[in-house]
């Protein structure tokens, strides 16, 4: 399976931080954004990578990352999102990359505590279809939100006023090669944009859609709250991490 970071978009929500800079390269306590979603595939065991950018500032994640050594990869792909059609948008550039594998694709600003590689295994015994990771939070409609009946997913409203569920559809999404088929088929929302929640509600529809829940704890990095709340969530972990008393005991 290939992964693919979208790091596209103009992080208007973030203006003035995002001024003169890609809000994927501003901190969030001691690294840059984008080295999260990066780590995240890398530790479930995903070697080859897509970082999709755009604006003005993608030359200076060539300058960041390089080949992605420090990752310990030997070659980042790097592709180009002219303007800011949407998630989806970003992601229909990644058609010659995939080159019909299956994607694991993480939203640049997306930061997890724990690892998503069950996810990634089970998604590779799928036969076909898509994959998406749940978590249950408190403010579901800033996201896309999931109903489920029993234990089907049965639709997804991408930020509704009222929320069916507590479920946010979390920005790491599994897909077959199929994916791109159905991108070709959106017509951009309200928003202006072509949306990830059409795409995954086309798999929906069709019967091939699974999730699971995320463990631990995620969080968007786009907002200035939800920046702030990345950062502590980040160093409150790392010294979780160095307490002596968490060696041995079964604290998670
Ligand atoms: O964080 C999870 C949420 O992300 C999901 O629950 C929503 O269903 C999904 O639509 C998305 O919501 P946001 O409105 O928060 O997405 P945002 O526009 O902030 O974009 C998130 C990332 O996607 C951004 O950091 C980079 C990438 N992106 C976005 C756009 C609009 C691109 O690469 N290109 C784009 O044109």
């Amino acid at each position: 399976m290939k992964g693919v970071v979208l790091a596209g978009g103009t992080g208007s929500r973030l203006y003035p931080l995002t001024k003169i800079t890609n809000k994927h390269l501003l901190p969030v306590y001691d690294k840059p954004m984008i080295y999260y979603p990066i780590q995240t595939l890398v530790d479930a065991g995903i070697r080859e990578i897509l970082i999709v950018t755009g604006g003005k500032n993608a030359g200076d994640f060539l300058r960041l990352l390089a080949n992605g050594k420090e990752f310990g990869l030997r070659h980042l792909h790097y592709t180009y999102q002219e303007g800011e059609g949407g998630i989806a948008e970003a992601l229909a550039l990644a058609e010659h990359f995939a080159d019909g594998d299956k994607l694991c694709v993480i939203l640049g600003d997306n930061i997890i505590e724990g690892s998503i590689r069950d996810a990634v295994e089970d998604f590779r015994r799928q036969p076909r279809g898509a994959k998406i990771l749940l978590k249950e939070v408190p403010d579901a409609e800033r996201f896309g939100v999931a109903e489920i009946v029993g234990d089907r997913i049965v639709g997804i409203e991408e930020k509704p006023k009222r929320p069916r569920s507590n479920y946010a559809v979390t920005g790491i999404y599994m897909y077959d090669n199929t994916v791109f088929d159905k991108i070709r088929t959106l017509v951009p929302s309200e928003r202006g944009e072509l949306e990830i929640t059409d795409v995954n509600n086309a798999y929906i529809r069709e019967g091939t859609m699974t999730f699971s829940f995320l463990e631990g704890w995620w969080t968007d990095a786009g907002t200035f709250d939800s920046l702030l709340r990345a950062a502590n969530l980040v160093v409150q972990s790392r010294r979780r991490a160095l307490e002596p008393a968490a060696v041995g005991s079964d604290k998670t």
